[in-house]
């Protein structure tokens, strides 16, 4: 029997993401084993319970140290043993350590079209700038923040009347077709991220 390809995915917020995983989960080649939120509340915690994932909280705030808090992390997911770790949402910043223990195995989905405007409020930045195309880009990731070797992109037009809302919205639709898109891919094997030289 071949391998299943298992993923699991890290949360910290509303998990539309998550859920648009799950539900591509059913006519996919992945499994999703179990999900983990940093984030006690995180809505994303109900929709993986509600399909019956295995969940986990693990917080930062219940630990002495940063360290010690990724040392849980990456014990919870040693135990699961997954083929892909799936950023989804969530909001630390890894240690280049817990990196490089995972190294070439973790995704993350950005609002932007990397290398422009990794970080944070990027919908805002865009509109800022006057950019007539923004997006979302799905990387692997390395010990420099969003700069890890970009998997996959989809454009989105800014309209004139665009407000921060508006593009959130619309580049978040399109995040919720890339996102399980790559992650079948590395299911079939159609891209393999042992291509990529870190
Ligand atoms: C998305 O915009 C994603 O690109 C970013 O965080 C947001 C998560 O949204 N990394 P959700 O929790 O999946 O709804």
């Amino acid at each position: 029997m071949q391998d299943l390809y298992n993923i699991v995915v890290l949360i910290s917020g509303k998990g539309t993401n998550l859920q648009a995983l799950i539900d591509a989960s059913h006519r996919s080649s992945y499994t999703i084993s179990a999900v983990i939120s940093n984030k006690a509340k995180a809505i994303g915690l109900n929709r993986a319970k509600i399909s019956g994932i295995d969940t986990y909280v693990i917080e930062q705030e219940s630990f002495n140290s940063k360290l010690e808090f990724e040392e849980s992390l990456a014990t919870r997911i040693s135990e699961i043993n997954p083929k892909l770790i799936v950023l989804a949402g969530f909001m630390k910043v890894l240690s280049p350590q817990f990196v490089k223990l995972f190294r070439g195995k973790v995704i993350n989905i950005h609002p932007s079209l990397l290398p422009e405007y990794p970080g944070l409020n990027t919908h805002q930045r865009v509109l800022e700038d006057k950019k007539k195309i923004h997006g979302v880009s799905v990387h692997l990731v390395t010990e420099d923040l969003d700069g890890g070797p970009v998997i996959a992109q989809d454009a989105v037009y800014v309209r004139p009347d665009d407000t921060v809302e508006s593009l959130a919205k619309r580049v978040l639709e399109r995040e919720h077709i890339i996102y399980p898109k790559v992650v079948e891919s590395l299911a079939i094997g159609k891209i393999q991220l042992s291509d990529y030289d870190i």
